[in-house]
């Protein structure tokens, strides 16, 4: 984990990492914020090297001011740079200089929230995931450990919660990648509650005010979580419920956070192809994230009381799996035709959001965050999410808060038409509909899950959760972390209210 601080005096790293910016009339700009920088033979040279200043381009050279100038690219020249593209642009850095101890990041920080930003960008672009090299594993790089950010705010009062706040986002979203990267070999139900219980032990366990439940498969079936036991009763690696609250002294609001844990989701009886089936270990990218975000939460001792709840399960093909036209029953007595096993989120979901609403009958507000359907990344791409609701103002409430943490969140509709098309001629609802909107029907499944009072948001992250195609900004390949940032901008965010 990297650690962080912010200077605004002499730069002592070897490396310094410096904004370039494109100009629309042609050439680039140096962006190096409150450095000063002799920037004439620079741009000359810099302009021989070819270099742009777009977005994501890096460019090294070596110096007499410090060993190595990095210039990491920041798309066209403003006079105000978005706190996201800042975050970007020193996240981009950050992945370009694994194998470096040390560098200091200057980029233009005019306010608390470009530094922030950049403070932010670079540690969370600082992370590998190497648990599982074996003979290779002398050959991995580091990824950066000493960040230092050079700015004209660094002795203001707050800097030192900023520099603090930055390493805590970067933690548990690397937590959140750390659980997502991890193969089912490794990240069974029960690891998965081994794993977190270690992490919320970190966390200061009881003295941070947290404390832990978890389910094992006996009670699950004794206490009617028939959603959980379904989807996991075709694999030798039992399912489990955790539930983390964080239960502050005087809370101003009280949230529950659900996320879908499944560990692989083969597809079941409904068995996926194989071509791609590797991605579905980040089948519980949801529940890490609301994992990660109660700890961070906690962490930082928000006054906002959270639960966070991960029903955890692997959907696997056996002779014990449930057929398609098997019944279940959900917590609460809801009956469910499981016509596909593979749209199996939604079962163990259901569990849970009737669990936490049972638990905590006094809750603002409850958000369930789940890689939920393929139609989410048809219709949104692998970058954006979707954000669901019963309530529109909560929802703008959650799209502030996910903006200002650099996460793309898109509002989807619930239309109320396609809601007949999960009916079912023997139980109380089906497990599937309409297969075009199949994100809208999906999260219109849920709804019959939430009491029509209680705000509650479902955000479908199945494209933005993982990302298997190219490195970008502060992005790794692999678990990206999503959602983790939003749910605690949204905490931060009631609690300045
Ligand atoms: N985990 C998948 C959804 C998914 C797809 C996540 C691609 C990430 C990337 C989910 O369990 C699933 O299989 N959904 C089905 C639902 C369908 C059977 C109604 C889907 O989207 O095809
Ligand atoms: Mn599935
Ligand atoms: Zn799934």
């Amino acid at each position: 984990m990297s650690k962080i601080r912010l200077s605004d005096g002499i730069v002592k790293d070897d490396v310094l990492v410096i904004g370039l910016a494109s100009n629309p009339k042609g050439g680039v700009a140096i962006e190096a914020g409150d450095l000063s920088i002799d920037s004439k033979a620079l741009l000359a040279l810099l302009s021989d090297m070819g270099a742009t200043g777009k977005v994501d381009e890096i460019v090294k050279i070596p110096s007499s001011f410090v060993r190595v100038l990095v210039f990491t690219g920041l798309g066209a020249k403003s006079s105000a740079y978005s706190h996201e593209t800042l975050r970007r642009a020193a996240g981009a850095a950050s992945r370009a200089l694994d194998g470096t101890k040390s560098a200091t990041f200057a980029l233009p920080t005019p306010n608390q929230e470009s530094l922030a930003a950049v403070a932010e960008g670079a540690a969370l672009g600082a992370y590998a995931f190497t648990e599982f090299r074996g003979t290779s594993k002398s050959e991995q790089k580091a990824p950066l450990s000493h960040i230092t950010v050079h700015s004209a705010l660094a002795s203001k009062k707050d800097s030192k919660d900023v520099a603090e706040r930055a390493e805590v986002i970067a933690q548990y979203t690397h937590l959140v990648r750390d659980l997502i990267n991890t193969p089912p070999s490794h990240l069974t139900p029960d690891s998965f509650t081994k794993k977190v219980s270690a992490a919320v032990k970190s966390a200061g366990g009881a003295k941070a005010r947290l404390k832990v439940t978890i389910w094992d498969e006996k009670q699950l079936k004794s206490q009617g979580f028939g959603g959980i036991i379904g989807v996991g009763q075709g694999s030798a690696n039992p399912p489990r419920l955790m539930h983390i609250s964080y239960t502050p002294l005087k809370p101003k609001k009280s949230y529950a956070f659900v996320g879908k844990g499944i560990t692989f989701d083969t597809g079941g009886l409904a068995l996926k192809p194989a071509q791609g089936m590797e991605a579905m270990k980040s089948d519980m990218s949801g529940a890490a994230a609301v994992c990660a975000a109660v700890l961070a939460i906690a962490t930082l001792k928000l006054p906002i009381a959270i639960d966070a709840w991960a029903p955890l399960a692997e959907n696997m093909v056996s002779d014990n799996a449930t057929r398609p036209s098997d019944i279940i029953t959900i917590f609460g007595g809801k009956t469910v035709e499981v016509l596909n096993p593979d749209a199996e989120g939604r079962l163990v979901l259901a569990d849970a959001l009737m669990k936490a609403q049972k638990v905590n009958p006094k809750l603002d507000g409850i958000i369930d965050v789940a890689t939920l359907t393929g139609a989410q990344v048809v219709a949104l791409g692998t970058r954006t999410s979707a954000a669901m609701t019963n309530n529109e103002s909560f929802r703008e409430e959650f799209l502030k808060a996910s903006a200002l943490s650099g996460e793309a969140f898109w509002p989807m509709p619930l239309p109320e038409e396609l809601r007949a098309s999960l009916d079912s001629p023997v139980a109380d609802i089906a497990n599937i509909g309409d297969r075009m909107g199949g994100m809208l029907v999906a999260g219109l499944f849920l709804k019959e899950f939430i009491d029509s009072q209680l705000p509650w948001l479902h955000l479908d992250i199945a494209g933005p959760a993982f990302n298997d195609a190219k490195a970008h900004g502060y992005t790794p390949v692999g678990g990206t972390g999503v959602a983790m940032r939003s749910l605690l901008l949204l905490a931060e965010q009631a609690s300045v209210r």
